[in-house]
């Protein structure tokens, strides 16, 4: 990977020495830094390399890009230069270079690599699903009613794309679903994390989104205990976010889990006080969970006289905005680098 990488370097070096007009110029960004081009390809398959290798490779990459832009950006600057064969009249080589604006990972991201890090610390292996879902695995499978209301229209983000029985694929209105998929290759015992995007037809404001994230956890061996689920996310707060922080049980009711329980935990933002992010109530709901139900394991190949599980569904939105004190979920969205450069 790395001397295919130093290859693509030295390859654009050599091309770009040789542009002498601007319409080459162009030609040669889209060549190695347009959205097909080997380097988009490669970064894109990152994730299928060694875990220790990425960051190294990553690096790489972006050290190659930056450099090839850099090239690119400085000839064009010269664009009259190159067409005339002269420097145009005021140019001024002594003048200091614009620096180059270096990115970092979103906010979201590096948040979901500190929920990661616990859980990976806890044993918990992490896995992926798809964006873009069947109603068989969002909702059928993990026992959600035809008339339940998430599957509402209204409620939710419906595309043209069809199933084999002619239903409508629905961009996932929670990560559940990784739980069956996951399932589909694996035997008890289980322990897994399923971060990722999803989706609801919300009216957005400062705590609702249309798309936000998700992390679903699974936990299936014999004897698992409702005991178990509560001190497993009791210490994953506190890990996150001290000791001082507290949580309250509710019940609550999700079809995939029989009993099923919310937790809340205080709202950091103003200490229990009350106020806008906490809609005055001092407490913010983080979680949804409960003991897996025992239709979606037998969906799950498990059978329920053997085993029992529980499963959560955080809000990772809501855990990174009380992390790092931001009170509205749009920003998050927004592109806006003032938000962005602050993390
Ligand atoms: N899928 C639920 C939601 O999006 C969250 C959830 C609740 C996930 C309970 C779970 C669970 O795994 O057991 O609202």
């Amino acid at each position: 990977m790395k001397s295919k990488l130093e290859k693509i370097h030295k390859e654009a070096l050599k091309a770009l020495k040789d542009a002498k007009d601007s319409d080459t110029l162009e030609k040669l960004e889209r060549q190695f830094l347009g959205r097909k081009a080997e380097l988009a390809r490669i970064a894109k398959d990152i994730k299928n390399i060694a875990k220790e290798q990425r960051p190294v490779i990553g690096k790489l990459i972006n050290d190659v890009k930056r450099d090839i832009s850099a090239i690119i950006q400085e000839k064009k600057q010269g664009k009259e230069f190159l067409a005339k064969g002269r420097p145009p009249s005021g140019w001024d080589y002594t003048l200091p270079a614009i620096a180059p604006n270096v990115g970092h990972l979103h906010p979201i991201t590096q948040f979901l690599e500190t929920i990661e890090d616990i859980f990976i610390k806890m044993g918990y292996e992490v896995v992926e699903g798809p964006e873009l879902e069947s109603q068989k695995y969002n909702f059928d499978l993990l026992n959600v009613p035809e008339d339940h209301p998430s599957r509402d229209i209204q409620d939710t983000f419906y595309v043209d794309k069809k199933d084999a029985r002619n239903n409508s694929y629905v961009l996932r209105t929670h990560t559940s679903p990784v739980q069956i998929r996951a399932m589909k290759t694996r035997k008890p015992p289980v322990r897994l994390i399923a971060p990722g995007r999803v989706y609801r037809n919300e009216r957005t404001d400062a705590g609702h989104e249309t798309n936000f994230y998700q992390c679903e956890g699974l936990v299936i061996d014999r004897n698992i205990r409702i005991t178990d689920l509560i001190g497993t996310l009791e210490l994953f707060i506190k890990r996150l976010y001290g000791d001082n922080v507290n949580i309250r049980v509710r019940p609550h009711f999700y079809p995939f889990t029989e009993p099923s329980i919310d937790i809340d935990m205080s709202c950091l933002l103003c200490a229990g006080e009350g106020c806008p992010f906490c809609k005055r109530s001092g407490w913010i709901e983080t979680l949804g969970a409960g003991m897996v139900h025992p239709n979606v394991l037998k969906n799950m190949k498990v059978d329920p006289k053997e085993y029992s599980g529980f499963a959560f569904g955080l809000g990772i939105d809501r855990f990174m905005m009380l992390y790092y004190q931001v009170n509205d979920i749009r920003l998050s969205y927004s592109g806006d680098l003032r938000f962005i450069e602050q993390f």
